[in-house]
């Protein structure tokens, strides 16, 4: 990459980010600088992530091109209390920071073009799901150059700024509720004889292979769930007892739940 990439925060996230754009090969440890506020985390994330880690943010903004604010969203204000930070128009500011819109971060940020992200923490193994949006004057280009950091570590489209916090609720929250499922599935496994290990690593397996399956194959996922179900089956008995339990309504009622927490928490 010709732009170095800066990260305002070394915590789980950017952790995630750092590592899965560096396992990939995207970027090389020296393409990255880093900073935090405390000593203890600076020195655990240089011996971690093998990056150069600094204090003062300033430093990062002015190295890096394309800098990634991966703070809490209440701690921004401390980040800025300085000023800009010195981040001019030639700057990428990519904001992680969930329900931040690009338009509060103006106001820190006057002259630096804005991406606003929802990444989520499969970045650490290259599966994340991300959404952004831009922020008005941003051309492909400008995109393109934060874009090697998204690419790296999953897959990643874009949206329009309203509909943020509903990507945010299946970026953000969905991770959890395939984490239930696989835990579910697996007791299930358990209940009928299977041992636990074995029972979580087949149930892990199907759902990562199912993912795989629709991404790769471009079909509707109702249309491979039927290629499942074979007439007077085991699988469509399973599907019954599932809708018998609301099981689709559930995840989307879950995602629906998300997304208006999503919006409470942003205003
Ligand atoms: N976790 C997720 O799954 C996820 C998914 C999508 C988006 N996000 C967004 O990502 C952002 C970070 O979340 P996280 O889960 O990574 O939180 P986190 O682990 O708490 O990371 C926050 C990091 O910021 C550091 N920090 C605090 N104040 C700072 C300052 N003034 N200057 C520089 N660094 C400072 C913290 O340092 P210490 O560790 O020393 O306190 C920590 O390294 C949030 O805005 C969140 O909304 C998170």
């Amino acid at each position: 990459m010709t732009a170095k990439a800066g990260f305002i925060g070394t915590g789980r996230m950017a952790s995630a980010m750092i590592r899965g754009a560096i396992s990939s090969g995207a970027l090389a440890p020296e393409d990255i600088i880093a900073s935090n506020v405390h000593a203890d985390s600076r020195e655990r994330a240089a011996r971690e992530l093998g990056i150069r880690v600094v204090e003062d943010p300033r430093e990062v903004a002015s190295e890096a091109d394309v800098v990634f604010l991966a703070v809490k969203p209440g701690q921004i204000p401390e980040v800025f209390s300085g000023g800009d930070l010195g981040l001019g128009p030639s700057k990428i500011l990519v904001s992680i920071a969930a329900g931040v819109t690009t338009d509060s971060l103006r106001s820190y940020v006057p002259d630096a073009k804005i991406l606003r992200v929802m990444p989520n923490i499969c970045s650490t193994v290259s599966a994340s799901a991300t959404g952004f949006c831009r922020s008005e004057g941003m051309t492909d280009e400008d995109v393109a150059k934060a874009r090697v950091v998204l690419d790296a570590v999953g897959l990643c489209f874009e949206f329009r700024e309203k509909d943020m916090d509903a990507v945010s609720s299946i970026v953000g929250c969905a991770p959890a509720f395939m984490f239930m499922a696989i835990d579910a599935i697996a007791d299930g496994g358990v209940r009928m004889g299977l041992p636990r290990d074995k029972s979580i690593m087949l149930a892990a397996q199907a759902m990562l292979g199912s993912a795989k399956t629709v991404l790769e194959s471009g079909q509707h996922p109702a249309v491979l769930k039927d290629g499942v179900c074979s007439p007077g089956g085991s699988t469509i008995e399973g599907v019954e007892v599932l809708e018998a339990y609301s099981f689709r309504s559930a995840l989307a009622e879950a995602v629906k739940a998300c997304t208006e927490r999503n919006r409470e928490l942003g205003s």
